[in-house]
């Protein structure tokens, strides 16, 4: 399973780089807002330089068809790892396989992205997709279970031979990483504010204090013992 970085902030994605456990980069337009990252291609290209030849998702900002072909082969000139994200319907529910079927056939990459439902996914797969964006967070803003969409389509896609990967996405809460992590993800694409969370655990925190102060302890004791023996001598 691999983890992604939701995010478009530089130095979020640099700190988290460090760590060794990232795989790729997604963003959306409301991340690139919120990361003050204004014009795309510049914000694109720099994370590009940070995360060398893994996959960078990039979101088409139109609901125009012939728009969001000619974004999608904009953003893919601006390396190798581009990832296309294309919503599979705009939001007057037009549908968007049509771009996803034709950007796939001249070897764009594509993240079939907003997919609330396991009707969206495999159409989306079908179409061509790489990847398929679950939107964990928005389903269960719904009232319906995540974890039944991605085990739905994680085992439709294993048992008809896709190769299209399940990203979840939209994690609302540290428990959503792992129910998306048990349930079938073959990817998890993480905010940043959760990876402290995951790791840290107060009982690891005491647990490591109690080695260390008997670690202290025993330099101490053995210092003892050595100028006892000393004097014995
Ligand atoms: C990732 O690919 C998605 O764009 C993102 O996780 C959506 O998250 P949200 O539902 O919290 O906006």
């Amino acid at each position: 399973m691999q983890i992604f970085i939701d995010s478009a902030s530089e130095k979020e994605i640099a700190d988290l780089l460090k760590q060794g456990v990232v795989d790729g980069v997604t963003t959306n337009p409301t991340i690139m807002l919120k990361d003050g990252v204004y014009d795309i291609e510049e914000g694109a290209k720099r994370i590009i330089a940070l995360i060398g030849e893994r996959p960078l998702s990039i979101e088409v900002t139109s609901n125009e068809h012939e728009e969001m072909m000619g974004q999608a082969r904009c953003f893919a000139t601006w390396g190798p790892n581009i990832v296309v994200k294309i919503p599979v319907v705009n939001e007057f529910g037009e549908s968007s396989l049509d771009v996803i079927s034709a950007l796939t056939s001249e070897g764009v990459a594509v993240n079939a992205t907003a997919i609330l439902s396991f009707n969206q996914a495999i159409l989306a797969t079908k179409a061509g997709a790489a990847y398929i964006s679950i939107f964990a967070g928005r389903i269960a803003d719904e009232g319906n279970d995540p974890v039944q969409t991605i085990r739905n389509v994680r085992q439709w896609l294993d048992s008809w031979g896709y190769s299209a990967k399940i990203i979840v996405g939209s994690v609302r809460t540290v428990i959503d990483i792992q129910n998306a992590a048990l349930s079938g993800a073959h990817i998890i694409t993480v905010p940043p504010p959760f990876f402290p969370k995951m790791i840290d655990h107060k009982y690891t925190r005491d647990t490591v204090r109690q080695f260390n102060r008997d670690a202290e302890k025993a330099l101490t004791d053995i210092a003892t013992v050595r100028s006892v023996n000393r004097g014995s001598l």
